[in-house]
């Protein structure tokens, strides 16, 4: 079955309620016809009626629960909510309301926050940095992580690398800047997503331009030093590095450059030195491999919220909505 079917069936099998924002863009409500019609999740609209009655026309999304930021009985839960959280950053009632108003991403974080969704996913039409600042604001971390990253579970047609051509890479969307200790807590989040999505064991790389010691650089000694962090807490996990790409994932040149490494030349999960590094890399992938992009996938933050490339398509809000689904489930 491919991956998205098994995450469609698991999502399917306790459904869970998931709200979209972003009313405002026409390929919400086309999404939402089709989660609905394949019973992937009970959702919520937020928009006004006048939204919803221009980029929802003739698509029938009558099974999912609308609500108006501007006429919602429930409003002043999550205004209070609201300051509750954040009255020490200066948000007072007013400020509150007008913010959910503006931005509905805000009003749908409040929802997640108050029990009323299990998730939110938005982004087809709001930039990274917008879509994820309410959930970082509001939402924060899971217990225990420092930071929340981004990852991307990659579909390579036809391959046999990875596991048969799924990977998760990481960190693609969120930190702009990487200590060891960082680097160290995106490689443990982002094995236990693989093991979550994929159900397989993760074999995680931490990548660099250098395999073992090969080239010497402060930027080397980072990874290096990422992987003794992980390997010292979590002694189970099959992690190595630092390694250069062709070391993680080619068994040969796994074999020259790290000889006798658990994950050279097998490797799954590939965790980037830098944003760049793997914001470009997986649409590199993307692009010439013509893989699917799922996500990005937010990972360490304390309920799921997911993010939309602004090019993507309806099916793509379906995918990442049954996969915000499935992580709801946990
Ligand atoms: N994990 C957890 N919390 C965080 C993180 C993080 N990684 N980053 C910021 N926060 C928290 C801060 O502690 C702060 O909390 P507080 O307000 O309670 O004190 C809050 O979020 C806002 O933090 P700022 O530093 O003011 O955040 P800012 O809005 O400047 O930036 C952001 C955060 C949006 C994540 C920023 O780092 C960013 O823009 N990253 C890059 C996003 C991007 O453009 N990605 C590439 C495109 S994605 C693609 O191609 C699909």
């Amino acid at each position: 079955m491919a991956f998205l079917d098994t995450i469609k069936e698991r999502a399917k099998a306790n459904k869970k309620t998931i709200v979209l924002p972003e009313s405002m863009d026409k390929r919400t409500f086309a999404a939402a016809e089709q989660i609905l019609k394949e019973g992937l999740a009970n959702l919520i609209i937020i928009g006004t009626p006048e939204e919803i009655a221009e980029n929802g026309a003739g698509y029938d999304i009558s099974g999912a629960t609308i609500v108006d930021p501007f006429n919602d009985p429930n409003k002043q839960k999550y205004v209070d909510k609201f300051v509750e959280l954040r009255s020490k950053k200066g948000v007072t009632p007013e400020i509150a309301a007008k913010t959910m108003e503006d931005d509905y991403m805000y009003y749908a974080c409040l929802m997640c926050k108050c029990g009323d969704a299990d998730g939110a996913v938005s982004g087809a039409c709001h930039s990274t940095g917008n879509t994820i600042r309410p959930a970082l604001q509001l939402l924060k971390t899971k217990p225990g992580i420092s930071s929340v990253s981004g990852y991307f579970l990659m579909e390579v047609p036809n391959c046999d690398l990875g596991e048969n051509g799924l990977f998760v890479f990481a960190d693609c969307a969120v930190n702009t800047d990487f200590d060891a200790p960082k680097l160290a807590e995106i490689a443990e989040l982002s094995a236990e997503s693989f093991k979550m999505l994929v159900g397989k064991e993760p074999k995680v790389a931490m990548l660099s331009y250098s395999s073992k010691g090969s080239a010497a650089h402060a930027d080397v000694t980072k990874v290096a030093d990422a992987v003794k962090l992980v390997k010292e807490k979590c002694p189970d996990l099959a992690v190595d590095g630092e390694l250069q790409l062709d070391a993680a994932l080619v068994e040969s040149v796994g074999q020259s450059k790290a000889p006798g490494s658990p994950v050279a030349g097998k490797a799954n999960t590939l965790v980037f030195p830098s944003l760049e590094a793997g914001n470009i890399g997986y649409k590199l992938v993307q692009r010439l491999a013509k893989a699917e992009a799922y996500g990005p996938v937010l990972q360490g933050l304390s309920m799921p919220v997911n993010d939309l490339s602004r090019g993507c398509f309806a099916e793509d809000i379906v995918g990442v909505v049954a996969i915000t689904a499935v992580q709801a489930q946990l």
